[in-house]
């Protein structure tokens, strides 16, 4: 079942990530442009065009990290003067979470000068070298504006940059106009051009997908927790109730999906330790609306309706439809209740995780009062004991990969700094 395309998974990436801040995906996006034009010059069409796609949407996570590190920051701060921790968690992000494993390295070196880059035969030094000019000639030119001039680091050929990379934004830049095409916004139909040679398998889209959930979460290990939590719940439950093999895919996805809209709030609200005020709730619903804007048309519909209706309710009482119990289908109810018991059995900055028997006696309330479907309920119900124990091993397994994560990061700092 094909529910989204390869180019769409790098949009939806790359408009997630905007939502935690603009600046990071638009400073890759038009260095993925410069990286895409020079690496078209290079002799004897080197790659094929599904692979330089596939560099291009590297080049546009190169500052991945940054959401990490220095979230909000000045680009300025990271990007000249300690530019190793974002290097260094953009390359990790890259490593454990995304198919880019075998071009993660290519993240790690790209603030790092030519002559430094270690010569081991890794091979895609030569994407280093290009990405390190493309990613500095995109800063150089917004810096500078009309003073710009694209041979400014000749003096440095050699040395700081890599000869080869130089003749290549060269020759790109005579033969694409690539700096007036920066300027004037054209570049992004060219760029949607290149992306539909993106080829993912299934595995890779859900690879990339489930990464973007993590990357998200490291700002907060509350989201990180929740979107393991329920997915295992609704896939738990997909199971017990029966779900064709469409149908699991479906729910997998829009549960893996249906808070990916929290990103644009910000954590002042959803991590508020109290009551939330009237105003501060309708901007905390918004996300609803967040999600819908960045998966339309870029997903399958009932992914994205099974998503718009997570805090619908039987009763008409839920947002931002108020749909009633008989507008709503089976993935809908199961995704509301996982997402339900998620919210109640995870911790909160404002309280502590609830314990089963009150879980269980708010599901049955609200199956009672038609908000919740009772089908799901009673499956949720009669399982918990069982779901609650692979949600604790996802979780556990999640936590371990994190901590793993951290560590790698103490010793890449370690190494990279000898
Ligand atoms: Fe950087
Ligand atoms: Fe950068
Ligand atoms: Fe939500």
């Amino acid at each position: 079942m094909n529910l989204v395309h390869s180019k769409d998974i790098y949009y939806i990436f790359r408009d997630v990530m905007k939502c935690l801040d603009p600046k990071v995906m638009n400073h890759g996006a038009r260095t993925s442009y410069i990286l895409y034009r020079m690496l078209q010059c290079m002799e004897g069409k080197k790659f094929e065009m599904y692979e330089i796609a596939e560099f291009a949407f590297l080049a546009t996570l190169h500052d991945l990290g940054a959401y990490k590190t220095n979230p909000g920051a000045d680009q300025l701060v990271y990007e000249t003067k300690d530019f190793m921790p974002h290097s260094i968690y953009g390359y990790l992000f890259l490593l454990y979470l995304t198919p880019f494993k075998d071009r993660a390295k290519i993240i790690l070196y790209h603030h790092t000068d030519y002559q430094k880059v270690p010569k081991q035969a890794y091979e895609f030094n030569e994407i280093i070298h290009c990405l390190n000019v493309a990613e500095k000639m995109d800063m150089y030119s917004n810096i500078l504006g009309s003073k710009f001039d694209y041979m400014m680091f000749q003096k440095h050929a050699g040395t700081r940059y890599s000869d080869k990379a130089l003749g290549l934004l060269y020759q790109a830049e005579k033969k694409y106009n690539v700096f007036s095409k920066l300027s004037s916004g054209e570049y992004k139909n060219e760029l949607a051009e290149l992306y539909e040679y993106l080829i993912f398998t299934d595995e890779e889209k859900k690879e990339f997908l489930v990464g973007l959930m993590y990357i998200v979460g490291f700002r907060s290990e509350y989201t990180m927790l929740d979107s393991v939590t329920a997915v295992h719940i609704a896939e738990s439950l997909g199971e017990r109730l029966m779900l064709t093999e469409d149908e699991k895919e479906i729910l997998f996805y829009a549960t893996l999906l249906h808070d990916a809209g929290m990103c644009a709030i910000s954590k002042d609200i959803s991590e508020a330790p109290r009551k939330l005020t009237d105003e501060e709730m309708a901007t905390l619903r918004t996300h609803v609306e967040v999600v819908e804007s960045i998966l339309k048309g870029r997903i399958d519909e009932g992914v994205l309706d099974t998503i718009m209706a997570h805090h619908e309710r039987g009763d008409g009482s839920g947002y931002p439809k108020r749909l009633k119990s008989d507008q709503m289908n089976r993935l809908m109810r199961i995704l509301q209740v996982a997402d339900t018991m998620t919210g109640l059995t995870n911790p909160r900055s404002y309280r502590n995780p609830k314990p089963k028997d009150v879980v269980i006696s708010i599901l049955r309330e609200e199956a009672d009062k038609g908000r919740l479907g009772k089908e799901v309920v009673r499956a949720a119900v009669t399982y918990y004991d069982e779901i609650m124990a692979g949600v604790k091993q996802k979780s556990d397994e999640m936590l371990s990969m994190y901590r793993k994560l951290q560590d790698s990061y103490e010793a890449t700092y370690k190494q990279t700094n000898q």
